[in-house]
């Protein structure tokens, strides 16, 4: 990315009336009357961008945290047909919204709401937008992970999220000559804890354990099946999709299963494979968890 504004030109752009293109890339805006962050619009190719590689499609529920003149909830309404609800602390951003809702013959389709991003409840969310600044973004976090959905998409615009790491980044070129990040991510499940299901193996049945451990959406986990360790390789989690590959070895012979399932509170439920042949039907399965296991991932 070209180099960032400095937070001076925030200052005197707001002193001169003017908006500034960008937020400066460090932390530096003090708080001013509860509002975390100056407003600052993204610009149209942006916007488009944080929509496209969120994957908005009818049915979705849009909220933008802190959305200033209402751009991202008004393209998003009236591109994709979604319901689009914008949150800012100012009025006057709420108030430049609805007029701008209006010209856009949007009344009525789209909501603004005047309050804190941190007190709001947007947990009906299929999508989040967010222009925000790493530091709000970062207290923003365990809210997001506790309270949204697992699948629920997030999009910001140039800030990350710390060591929650984007799924996906892309660069947009703006009409200010520079170069702006979107990032994506998905609202993982707490797949934590301790996991149990039986399997048949030819005439017999084994009881699998597996002890999960989480952090945001990369997991790690070791087995048994029964006094055997059970080598578990490629979990994978998206939202709350989650799959792996079990290696096991039973009468000298090394075979490797696939699992794949959906994380629904206590339960997965899914199928089981053979890895070596795509082909083969699956077959049920079924694991459990002991929810007295379960470690909080709302950090
Ligand atoms: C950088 S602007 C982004 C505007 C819009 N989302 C966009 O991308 O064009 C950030 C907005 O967040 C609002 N804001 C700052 N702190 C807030 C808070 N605690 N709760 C809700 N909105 C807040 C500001 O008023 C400002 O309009």
């Amino acid at each position: 990315m070209k180099k960032a504004l400095f937070p001076t030109v925030i200052i005197l752009a707001g002193w001169l009336g003017a908006v500034p293109s960008a937020l400066p890339q460090d932390v530096s805006w003090q708080p001013y009357r509860g509002y975390d962050v100056p407003f600052v619009p993204t610009p149209t190719e942006v916007v488009d961008e944080m929509l496209r590689l969120a994957g908005v499609k009818a049915g979705d529920v849009l909220y933008d945290l802190g959305c200033g003149d209402g751009r991202i909830v008004i393209a998003a309404a009236k591109r994709y047909g979604v319901r689009a609800i914008g949150i800012d602390i100012d009025p006057v951003r709420i108030r430049e919204s609805n007029d701008n809702a209006a010209k856009a013959g949007l009344s009525g389709k789209v909501r603004f709401l005047q309050e804190d991003l941190f007190k709001a409840d947007f947990k009906e969310a299929t999508v989040v937008t967010m222009y925000l600044l790493t530091s709000v973004n970062l207290r923003l976090r365990p809210k997001i992970l506790a309270e949204l959905k697992p699948g629920t998409r997030l999009v910001s615009h140039s800030f990350e999220m710390g060591d929650w790491k984007p799924d996906k980044t892309s660069a947009v070129s703006t009409s200010f000559g520079d170069e702006r990040d979107v990032h994506f991510w998905i609202v993982p499940a707490n797949a934590t804890g301790r996991w149990e299901w039986d399997v048949a193996d030819g005439s017999r049945s084994k009881h699998c354990v597996l002890e999960a451990s989480q952090q945001f959406q990369v997991v790690t986990a070791s087995g048994r099946d029964g006094d055997w360790p059970l080598a578990v390789a490629d979990i994978r989690l998206t939202g709350d999709a989650i799959s792996f590959r079990v290696d096991t070895e039973t009468d000298g012979k090394m075979s490797s299963h696939i699992y794949e399932g959906k994380i629904k509170g206590d339960q997965i439920a899914g199928t089981v494979r053979p890895a070596a042949d795509p082909k083969a039907v699956a077959v049920a399965w079924k694991a459990t968890r002991d929810p007295k296991t379960v470690v909080s991932i709302a950090q």
